[in-house]
């Protein structure tokens, strides 16, 4: 059995670092055509943009904030303009404000919750309108275990991982009568700059990990080509956890 993503049309948000970029990087050696998104780190994205050049890769590279929706519906637009579909959108833009319930900022709270949950369901719902049209579509929302459990300090991000299933679920409901599916996917714990330095975090990660944590971005890859793939067309509304700390 062979994962085919040739010919895909695959949007990744958030490709300008960690874990989208490590992504970008991967499928462009599935010969599909990437459509690379990034908001404020220009040198990374123009570095990626020359490593998919090098690659010979077909690929578009959008500085798009997902929290605008004019900005979401041009860069859709421009995408089915020159590959002619959407056939898979990773949801994977993010970001942490950390701050204890009590003194976390009306701020602190609106701007992770309008990137992390607003900006996924515009880009879902943006989408959503395009695969409809093609009968055919797959949504991948990059959640966090933390969704589920929760964590000290990250009321805001825990609430928009939370939401990130919600409505994943809802839009796989919903969305299953026009050939589109929507799963979620929680990666185990990651090194990126979104938690550079945490150190306490890491090392909580690693000692509630059965596994060696080293393993959890080619595994997170691997999850995610499979979802991207023909191969996953019966599964919908799934939250997979990509990792080995049980809950
Ligand atoms: N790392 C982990 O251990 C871990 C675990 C569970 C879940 N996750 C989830 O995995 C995803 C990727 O995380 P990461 O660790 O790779 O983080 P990261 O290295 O900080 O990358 C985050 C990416 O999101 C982009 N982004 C942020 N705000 C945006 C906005 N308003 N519009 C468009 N793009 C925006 C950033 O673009 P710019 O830098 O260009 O602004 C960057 O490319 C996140 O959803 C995160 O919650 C990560």
């Amino acid at each position: 059995m062979k994962i085919d993503l040739s010919e895909k049309v695959i949007i990744i948000t958030g490709a300008s670092s960690g874990i989208g970029n490590y992504l970008a990087k991967k499928y462009c050696e599935e010969k599909c055509k990437l459509v690379v998104c990034y908001n404020k780190n220009v040198d990374e994205a123009m570095k990626l943009e020359s490593y998919l050049k090098n690659k010979g890769c077909k690929y578009m590279l959008f500085r798009v904030d997902i929290k605008i929706s004019r900005e979401v519906v041009i860069m859709m637009g421009k995408v089915v303009k020159k590959f002619g579909k959407i056939d898979v959108l990773i949801n994977n833009a993010g970001i942490i404000l950390d701050n204890t319930l009590l003194e976390m900022s009306d701020k602190q709270w609106d701007s992770v919750i309008s990137t992390n949950l607003t900006g996924t369901f515009i880009c879902c719902r943006e989408c959503a309108k395009i695969m409809r049209t093609q009968n055919f579509g797959k949504i991948i929302n990059i959640s966090s275990l933390k969704g589920q459990i929760g964590s000290e300090f990250q009321a805001n991000y825990c609430s928009s991982k939370a939401g990130v299933i919600g409505l994943t679920k809802s839009m796989a409901k919903e969305l299953c009568v026009f050939g589109i599916t929507v799963n979620s996917v929680c990666p185990g714990f990651i090194e990126t700059n979104l938690n550079m330095g945490m150190e306490t975090k890491k090392e909580r990660a690693t000692s509630e990990s059965l596994l060696d944590i080293k393993n959890n971005l080619d595994s997170l890859s691997c999850m995610l080509a499979f979802l991207s793939s023909n191969l996953s067309n019966g599964v919908t509304g799934q939250v997979f956890n990509v990792d080995s700390r049980l809950i």
